[in-house]
């Protein structure tokens, strides 16, 4: 059986590494810049659909993964017809493989890592849209079971089984399946593992949209009235996801705020280090974001001395972990670790789709949700 996973580009090495210490009978079988696939050992398909859920849930690096069910290779995807042979093919695959399907997703992988040269994923084209088309009208019913289908983007629903169709290289596709449960992490309902989230005009920086991701992901309930704590805030993407909520956000950075976030009245600015501010200020803190620009160990040192005091009612914290160099991967079970030590009984760590060479990291003190490390 081969399973197959997209991942941020420059990731392959680190995401290989991991998969052999999680997995350590998959056998990596191919590899282009942001999606792999692994031969992993023969299994009852009950079993197969857990060992998918299981790859995307315990790694980090992988951004979603299927059982790969069959590939198309077409020597032109340009026209209405060669998307219409293509998506004839892809249901041939579907129908040699038995498959019924609620739900499909059409991407292709990532061509750069996020934020250089202006390039998000969202795993979308217009072709690619076209092609999604075809797919849905062509669809030998009962085969493909969903209703309402418009947008190649839609989110799947719990219960649903998903089928991907992944453009490697254009008119290269790998096709594969996964089933959604109620466990499932977030991404796993969209098409390519990716959130469809567009920038507001408004936002002050891109952490935007690593902090709307990212709290989406990690599913804290923040509401009107909480107070959080953004450190290393500046300019103050973060704090705008926040405010959004109509949280109150104490935000600590010694660099400027920009004055859309600096206006808001829900917001304060303590312009220092985090070293050199008064721990008083943050005794009604219920959740903590933080994304500064230092080696990982510096980041826990700090949210170890926070995490530790009990006047603050802490119920969970987001933040960024730097991989300055891509070895530090090597540590992150050890900082697992080291956050479930400090009583936070979910702790997770997922390299999501709008983080840069980082990995988020949530880690909240409720009863323990889905895709716990
Ligand atoms: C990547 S930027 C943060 C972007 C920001 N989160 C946003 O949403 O726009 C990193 C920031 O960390 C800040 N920083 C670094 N070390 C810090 C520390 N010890 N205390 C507070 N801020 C720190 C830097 O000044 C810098 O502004």
């Amino acid at each position: 059986m081969f399973l197959f996973s997209t991942c941020q580009v420059g990731a392959e090495t680190v995401f290989k590494k991991e998969v052999l210490r999680l997995f350590p009978s998959f056998r990596l079988s191919f590899s282009r810049p942001g999606f792999l696939t692994f031969k992993a050992p023969e299994q009852t398909p009950e079993q197969t659909m857990d060992a998918v859920f299981q790859f995307v849930n315990r790694s980090v690096f992988a951004r979603t993964a299927a059982l790969s069910i069959g590939k198309v290779q077409q020597e032109k995807s340009e026209s209405t017809e060669d998307f219409t042979a293509i998506a004839d093919k892809i249901w041939e695959i579907a129908e040699q493989n038995r498959v019924f399907v609620n739900r499909i997703h059409v991407f292709r992988r990532d061509l750069l890592p996020p934020g250089v040269n202006g390039f998000e994923p969202t795993g979308q084209t217009p072709e690619l849209q076209i092609l999604y088309n075809i797919l849905v009208e062509r669809s030998p019913k009962p085969k493909f079971l969903g209703t309402n289908h418009h947008n190649s983007q839609q989110q799947a629903l719990p219960e649903e089984t998903v089928m991907s169709v992944v453009e490697v290289d254009p008119g290269n596709y790998f096709v594969g399946i996964h089933t959604i449960s109620a466990e499932s992490p977030i991404q796993s309902y969209y098409p390519g593992g990716i959130l469809p989230l567009e920038i507001p005009d408004n936002a002050v920086s891109r952490a935007w949209l690593k902090f709307e991701e990212g709290i989406r992901w990690a599913g804290f309930p923040i509401v009107e009235g909480d107070c959080c704590l953004d450190i290393g805030a500046s300019p103050g993407g973060g704090s705008q996801v926040l405010l959004a909520r109509g949280a109150t956000v104490l935000g600590v950075d010694p660099a400027a705020i920009d004055p859309v976030v600096l206006n808001h009245p829900q917001f304060t600015h303590l312009q220092n280090r985090i070293s050199q501010t008064k721990r008083m200020l943050y005794r009604n803190v219920r959740w903590l974001i933080a994304d500064m620009n230092v080696a990982p160990n510096y980041t826990l040192e700090v949210l170890e001395e926070l995490a530790n005091r009990k006047e603050i009612p802490l119920c969970g914290m987001l933040f960024t972990l730097k991989l300055f160099q891509w070895q530090l991967a090597d540590h992150l079970p050890s900082y697992a670790e080291r956050l479930r030590c400090w009583g936070f009984n979910d702790v997770r760590i997922k390299q999501l789709a709008f983080n840069r060479q980082e990995v988020m990291v949530a880690a909240s003190r409720q009863l323990s949700v889905a895709g716990s490390q």
